[in-house]
């Protein structure tokens, strides 16, 4: 089966009105890609990146959502306000919203949820830390994850999302998982959803996330399990997020 490739570029709390007309100019300048190219602003930008980007082919992704629909939230932001700005993906399931801010598997799943009631599509982020790898259990932790969202939204509903298998350990820390490591994670979580859907499993676009640069992105990308990735430092430069895009061809 192919599976497009999708090369999205989560900028995390970083830019500034300035620093993002800069980038987007930047990434404008880059050529037609068989890839679908995303980008995550913060919450603020994303009217702004909305109008830079009007007319390309890049696609438009938020970085959270509440798992409510309206109402009485203060400070939170709901999946109908991300569709008014043209977003297409939203980031769930993050490490950093898990270790951080406390988001449990099943908030993960309400607001994955949530997303796909309202026609967007997560991109849901699984992984281990160092300390499961070493334990052995990276595809425990993995499953885990999964499963609490396939209890709330069901097998079927993953075809409509895109799932981001970003190792804790490697993320902001140079240290990328080898391209072999993360094609036997990505197959495993391929052989996961499996066995409820084989359909489902071989539809659903898996990306790598983790310290990837435009040096190690090939690798990666020619890994049958590998659909893309999830970038962050690297995808604030412009020059080497559209060398990661070209790698992904
Ligand atoms: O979501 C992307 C991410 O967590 C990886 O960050 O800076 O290691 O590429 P980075």
């Amino acid at each position: 089966m192919i599976r497009q490739k999708i090369v999205a570029g989560n900028w995390k709390m970083n830019g500034s009105k300035e620093s993002i007309s800069l980038l987007i100019n930047g990434l404008l300048e880059m050529e037609g890609s068989d890839s679908e190219v995303v980008v995550a602003p913060s919450f603020p930008y994303l009217s702004q990146v909305e109008s830079l980007i009007s007319g390309s082919a890049i696609v438009l992704a938020a970085q959270n959502v509440s798992q409510e629909v309206k109402g009485a939230f203060t400070g939170e932001v709901s999946a109908s306000m991300l569709g008014d700005f043209g977003v297409k993906y939203v980031l769930l399931g993050h490490s950093e919203r898990r270790s951080l801010y406390g988001e449990i598997d099943a908030l993960v799943a309400s607001k994955v949820k949530a997303v796909l009631d309202f026609g967007l599509v997560p991109m849901f982020c699984v992984g281990e830390t160092l300390a499961e790898r070493e334990a052995g259990k990276t595809l425990e932790v993995c499953e885990r994850q999964i499963q609490a969202v396939i209890d709330v939204v069901g097998i079927a509903a993953f075809e409509g999302l895109v799932i981001a298998y970003e190792p804790v350990w490697a993320i902001g820390t140079g240290l990328s998982a080898s391209a072999e490591q993360a094609q036997e994670v990505h197959k495993a979580i391929r052989d996961f959803l499996a066995q409820s859907s084989e359909s489902v499993s071989q539809k659903v676009q898996i990306l790598y996330g983790g310290s990837v640069k435009a040096s190690t992105s090939s690798a990666l990308f020619q890994m049958p399990d590998v659909d893309g990735a999830l970038v962050g430092g690297a995808s604030l430069d412009a020059k080497e997020f559209i060398a990661i895009v070209k790698a992904a061809g």
